[in-house]
C-alpha cells in the first residue's frame, strides 16, 4: 500500500471520528435531556435536577445566589425581600391563607397549589405569568413534580415527605387528582376547560344543575370513561345515546321539523330542536315521522371548532365530574 493510501485513510478516519463528536454534541445540546425519561426519584436530589432541568423552573426562578432570573420569586434566601428562603415562606403563606379562608392550609398544599394553580396566589410585586407545570410544554408528572416539592421544602424548611406522598393532605390531594386528570386527558389543563364547557357545551348539557337539556345530562360522566367522552366528542354520531335519537316530522303541508322527540302523547307530540326551542305538533299534522339512529343533534365538526389545547382543557375538565354526592 503506497503512503498516500494510507494517509488519506487516517484523514477520513479522524474525519469521520470529527463528525461523529459534533454529532454527539449538537444532540446534547439540543434535544438531549427530553430523551432522558427515567423514573424520577421523589426526594430532594431528583427535585433539583427536574428545577434546573426539563421542569425549566430555572428560566424564571432563582435559588439564593445560584442563576440570575428573577422573573419569578427567589427560592432561596436573597436580600431583605427574600429573607425566608421558599421552605420557610410556605410555612407563612400557607398561614397566612388559613387565616383568610379559614380553612386548614399546609406548606405542601401552598407549594403544590403554586405549581398546579398558580394564579390562585400570586405573590405580590410579580405577574400570574407562570405556566402550569404539568401541561406542555412542561409536561412533569405527578412524580417529577412531587420531587420538586421536595427540593422547594427543603430550602429553609423541614421535608415532610408524609405530606408530600405517602399521607397527602386532603387538600393536597385534590390537586393530585386534577393533575393526574389532566394528564390522563393529554396535559390539559381543567380550570381553562371549564370555560371551554361553558363557551361551547353548556347550552346543550347541564352540569352540576346547571345548562341546556337538548342532550343528556353531564353530571357524573367521568364514570363513563376517558376513551368514552373522547370518542363522544371526536365523532358524536358513533353511539347514540339512548332517547336522544333524531326524529324527522314531514307535516302535510310539506314542512319538515328535526329533532328529539321529547314528548309523545296520543294527540300531540313534541320535537326538540337543536336550538333548545320546543315545537309541539298535533297528530293530525303528521303526515310522515321516521327515526334516524345514525344522527345526533351534537355537531359533528366541534372538533374542528375547538384547538387542540382547548380539547385537551375540556378532555380534563370532564373526567373529573365524579357523581355528585349527595348533600345532607
Ligand atoms: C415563565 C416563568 C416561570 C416559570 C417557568 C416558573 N415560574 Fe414559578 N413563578 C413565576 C412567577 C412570575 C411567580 C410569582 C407570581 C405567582 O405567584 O404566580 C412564580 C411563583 C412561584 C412560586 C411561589 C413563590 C412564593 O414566593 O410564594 C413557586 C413555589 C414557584 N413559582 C415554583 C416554580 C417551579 C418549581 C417551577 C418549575 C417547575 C416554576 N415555578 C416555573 C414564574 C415562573
Ligand atoms: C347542539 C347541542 C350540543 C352541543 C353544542 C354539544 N352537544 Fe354533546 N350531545 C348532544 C346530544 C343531543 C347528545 C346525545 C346524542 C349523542 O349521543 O350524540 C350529546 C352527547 C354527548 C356526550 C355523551 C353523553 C352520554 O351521556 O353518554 C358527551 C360526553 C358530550 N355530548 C359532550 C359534549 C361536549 C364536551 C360538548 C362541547 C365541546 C358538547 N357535547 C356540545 C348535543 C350537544
Amino acid at each position: 500500500m503506497s503512503d498516500s493510501v494510507i494517509k488519506a485513510g487516517i484523514f477520513l478516519l479522524v474525519l469521520l471520528g470529527a463528525f461523529l463528536w459534533i454529532g454527539r454534541s449538537i444532540t446534547n445540546l439540543t434535544g438531549g435531556e427530553k430523551t432522558v425519561s427515567a423514573a424520577v426519584e421523589i426526594n430532594p436530589e431528583g427535585g433539583e435536577a427536574i428545577y434546573w432541568g426539563k421542569g425549566r423552573c430555572f428560566t424564571c426562578h432563582s435559588v439564593g445566589d445560584r442563576g440570575s432570573a428573577v422573573r419569578g420569586p427567589n427560592h432561596g434566601q436573597f436580600g431583605e425581600r427574600f429573607a425566608l428562603p421558599m421552605g420557610a415562606r410556605a410555612v407563612e403563606r400557607a398561614k397566612e391563607r388559613s387565616k383568610k379562608t379559614g380553612e386548614t392550609f399546609t406548606a405542601v398544599d401552598y407549594l403544590i397549589e403554586s405549581l398546579s394553580n398558580p394564579g390562585a396566589y400570586v405573590v405580590e410585586g410579580y405577574k400570574n405569568e407562570m405556566a402550569v407545570v404539568f401541561a406542555p410544554p412542561i409536561s412533569l408528572n405527578l412524580d417529577e413534580i412531587k420531587a420538586v416539592v421536595t427540593y422547594l421544602q427543603i430550602q429553609g424548611g423541614e421535608l415532610d415527605m408524609e405530606a408530600i406522598d405517602s399521607n397527602p393532605s386532603d387538600v393536597t390531594k385534590k390537586f393530585y387528582a386534577k393533575i393526574a386528570a389532566a394528564q390522563a386527558a393529554g396535559g390539559g389543563d381543567p380550570d381553562l376547560g371549564a370555560e371551554v364547557f361553558a363557551d361551547n357545551c353548556s347550552e346543550c348539557h347541564a352540569l352540576n344543575g346547571e345548562g341546556g337539556e337538548v342532550g343528556p345530562d353531564l353530571t357524573g360522566i367521568a364514570a363513563k370513561g376517558l376513551k368514552y367522552i373522547d370518542k363522544s366528542i371526536r365523532s358524536p354520531a358513533s353511539k347514540i345515546v339512548a332517547g336522544f335519537e333524531v326524529s324527522e316530522v314531514i307535516k302535510k303541508d310539506g314542512r319538515k321539523i328535526t329533532g328529539i322527540k321529547t314528548r309523545d302523547e296520543v294527540g300531540e307530540i313534541d320535537i326538540t330542536k337543536a336550538d333548545g326551542d320546543v315545537v309541539t305538533i298535533a297528530r293530525v299534522d303528521i303526515k310522515k315521522i321516521t327515526e334516524d339512529k345514525t344522527k345526533t343533534l351534537m355537531p359533528a365538526d366541534l372538533i374542528e371548532a375547538l384547538t387542540v389545547k382547548d380539547f385537551q382543557d375540556v378532555l380534563s375538565f370532564l373526567i373529573l365530574q365524579k357523581q355528585k354526592v349527595a348533600e345532607k
